[in-house]
């Protein structure tokens, strides 16, 4: 992963934890509603793959209990992970593509409402992306994968040679003389792996991406809802479909690319027809950027821009991270793919411990405040949700006290305590296991192997009942907190 050149090394800061009587006159502890949902607290845990699914895509055991583990921490809210909107294999990523996968997701939510005692709402968080590769073996590409054209020839002042011609001598130049004999995107797909754009408009599912993705989006939501989970966060962020079309490098011709309102255009389009068909009284909301963080990439200014336009069109909530692009991802190794999160706008997405003078607690605090502020001047009142380093009551108690925000969400502080936001609200903050930013769970994301937090995937492993990863090393979940009221 990228780390900023400063190297400045930083301790958690979780500050000092209330007391019961204190939590309980906390704003993070008083309820929000989302639109048609009510929140019994402002807490909240964001979206994460954890690769607990099958290659089927469906709801197993081990999604179960991941999120059943996460609801006794009793949040106010939990976004499950990122799930396919198309029925297509997905490797194990969660899908909702089809009315095949709603059994599951009811025992998904009926798990977490149980495991929670009614506290917790569920919201799911829907995807579509579009294709990418491994990055190739340079001889299986120029063997087969490269389409050889006159371009190439014309470029090697060799009209009259074969394809194989062509071929056998494009394997045998040195990588740095390939600037000159392919395109930009002959390169990509050699050094990075291939990847489509959604401004790839030669490509007829590219082409048609507005015409398909309204309806795919809004019955995705149509089934969440059949599932009985509580709302859905359409996912605007990161390095997928919709937040490429939102994105300032989107120059797509046809009227969804360009200025801001042609980008924002499809996913105001999408969120309209799901209204229709998942209905009014849904809660429905997204999750975006408030900065791309990459070069040419779209600012804060234009997160400002959009909030307002998903506010006003009636969104029930607005979850801003940052970063995540493929467009700075580091070269990945022949044989894997690129990873949004090893560039710098990686960094900003998830910051480690290693940072610069801003450090990693809270850097999306500032802009997402902003954003909020210019909705809040356009005259909506659309929940904000924060997210980025947060992993102390007092940091997240004094951003909602200053407004900078409505709701405080914490992905990794959750992941290495899900009883975090429980343990604070019942005066035991000095119980928890504080995130220590190290990001070895975002590396076994990256490598699609089950996520767990180091801090406690080796405790307790002799445990009756305890699950082990594939490799049979690591607790899948994390170990209970069994004397919540008392002392232990
Ligand atoms: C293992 C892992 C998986 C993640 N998966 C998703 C995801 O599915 N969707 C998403 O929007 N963000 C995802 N994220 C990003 C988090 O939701 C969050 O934005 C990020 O970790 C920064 O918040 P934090 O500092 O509280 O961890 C993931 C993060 C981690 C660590
Ligand atoms: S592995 Fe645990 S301690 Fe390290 S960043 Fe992830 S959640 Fe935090």
């Amino acid at each position: 992963m990228w780390k900023p050149p400063e190297r400045i090394k930083y301790k958690p800061q979780p500050g000092t934890n209330p007391s019961a009587d204190e939590a309980g006159s906390a704003l993070l502890f008083t309820p929000v509603k989302l639109g048609p949902l009510t929140l019994e607290q402002r807490t909240w845990v964001p979206a994460m793959v954890p690769w607990r699914s099958n290659e089927d895509g469906y709801v197993t055991d081990d999604v179960l209990d991941w999120y059943e583990r996460f609801a006794k921490g009793q949040p106010g809210a939990i976004v499950i992970e990122a799930t396919g909107i198309r029925d297509i294999p997905s490797g194990p990523l969660l899908r909702i593509g089809d009315d095949r996968f709603i059994p599951g997701l009811r025992e998904l939510a009926e798990v977490v409402k149980s495991a929670s005692l009614g506290k917790t709402k569920l919201l799911i968080q829907v995807i579509d992306f579009l294709t990418i590769r491994r990055r190739p073996n340079p001889a299986k590409f120029f063997g087969r994968f490269l389409a050889i054209t006159d371009e190439h020839r014309e470029r090697l002042d060799a009209r009259d040679w074969t394809e194989e011609r062509v071929r056998e001598h494009l394997a045998r130049v040195p990588d740095n003389e390939l600037d000159d004999l392919l395109t930009d995107a002959e390169l990509e797909a050699l050094r990075m792996g291939y990847r489509e754009r959604v401004t790839d408009l030669h490509l007829p599912h590219v082409k048609n991406l507005p015409r398909v993705l309204p309806d795919l989006f809004a019955q995705a939501t149509r089934r969440a809802r059949a599932a009985g989970i509580d709302g859905v966060e359409l996912h605007y962020a990161h390095a997928y479909t919709m937040a490429s079309f939102l994105s300032a490098t989107n120059h797509r011709p046809d009227g969804y690319g360009g200025p801001r309102q042609n980008r924002v255009r499809l996913p105001l389009e999408i969120f309209r027809q799901v209204r229709r068909v998942a209905g009014e009284d849904y809660c429905t909301g997204c999750r975006f950027l408030s900065d791309e963080c990459i070069e040419n990439g779209s600012t804060i200014d234009d997160a400002k821009y959009f909030a307002v336009e998903f506010a006003q069109a009636g969104m029930d909530f607005l979850s801003l991270s940052r970063g995540g692009k493929f467009d700075d991802a580091k070269q990945p190794l022949v044989g894997w793919a690129a990873y949004p999160y090893t560039g710098r706008s990686g960094y900003e997405c998830m910051p480690g411990y290693i940072s610069d003078k801003a450090g990693p607690f809270g850097r999306n605090v500032e802009p997402v405040a902003q954003i909020k502020a210019a909705v809040n001047a356009a005259g909506f009142a659309t929940p904000v949700v924060v997210i980025g380093g947060i992993h102390g009551f007092q940091q997240a108690e004094a951003l909602l006290q200053q407004g900078k925000a409505d709701i405080v969400g914490a992905a990794r502080q959750s992941l290495a305590d899900p009883d975090w936001y429980l343990k604070l609200r019942l005066g035991k903050g000095d119980r928890i296991r504080v995130c220590e930013y190290t990001n070895y769970c975002e590396g076994l994301d990256q490598k699609h192997k089950q996520v767990t937090c180091q801090l406690w995937d080796r405790l307790q492993l002799d445990e009756q009942g305890v699950k082990l990863s594939r490799d049979g090393r690591r607790r899948l979940v994390a170990p209970e907190w069994t004397n919540q009221q008392g002392e232990d």
